[in-house]
């Protein structure tokens, strides 16, 4: 059975597709044992709390500098003795000691098909918004495993979504979550908890 830990900063419709997908069985050998927040207000707090998982909130401003911060954090996420951490829209920056901890055990969603439109300063809404400003005609989502860059760990899985000629940034990046977002992290979690997923030499490559 594999121990998930979602992180979270906002509304977690991607946390939601996932706790659905554990619940109506397209998520197997899977239990989510934990939702952690660094908002107070994240809506994604709520959603854990109505499927019965613990939840809680640890934020870098409750802490005098960053370092104390990683320690409490790091700590919070070993007590829930995770094997695998689900960044699903978590905005804060991962600790190196937890990437080199849980080393190909984090995974992240990112809204674009990686290498395109991400890195540092690509996140939430400026993903689309750089896509439609640049014109162009396929989008798509990336679930991929956290290393020590910005978006540049090892790709798991990705799908494409057409642009639209109408599209404002909101509106392409609802069909993204839809299409994509909400398709893709819960089947890459699926082949986590089933052993089908691998990374060697430094690619991640999945056995059906
Ligand atoms: C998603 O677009 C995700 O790809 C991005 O942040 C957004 C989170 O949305 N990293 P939600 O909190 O899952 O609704």
């Amino acid at each position: 059975m594999l121990n998930v830990v979602v992180l979270v900063s906002g509304g977690g419709t991607n946390l939601q597709a996932v706790i659905d997908a554990v619940e109506s069985g397209k998520i197997t050998n899977t239990k989510i044992t934990g939702v952690i927040s660094n908002n107070t207000g994240a809506y994604a707090l709520e959603r854990a709390a109505k499927h019965g998982i613990a939840n809680l909130c640890i934020s870098p401003k409750q802490f005098g500098d960053r370092e104390e911060f990683n320690r409490k954090f790091l700590e919070a996420i070993d007590q829930m003795r995770p094997d695998l951490i689900v960044l699903a829209g978590f905005l804060v920056v991962i600790p190196p000691e937890m990437i080199e901890r849980y080393r190909n055990r984090i995974i992240n969603i990112h809204p674009s098909l990686i290498p395109s439109f991400c890195g540092t300063g690509f996140y939430g809404l400026k993903v689309h918004e750089a896509a439609l400003s640049r014109g162009v005609k396929v989008v798509g989502a990336t679930v991929h495993f956290v290393d020590e860059g910005t978006d540049t760990g090892p790709i798991i899985l990705q799908k494409a979504v057409e642009v639209q000629a109408d599209d404002t940034p909101e509106v392409l990046q609802r069909r993204v979550m839809e299409q994509a977002e909400w398709k893709i992290l819960p089947r890459a979690i699926d082949l986590i908890a089933n052993g089908k997923v691998s990374v060697v030499d430094g690619l991640a490559v999945i056995k059906e």
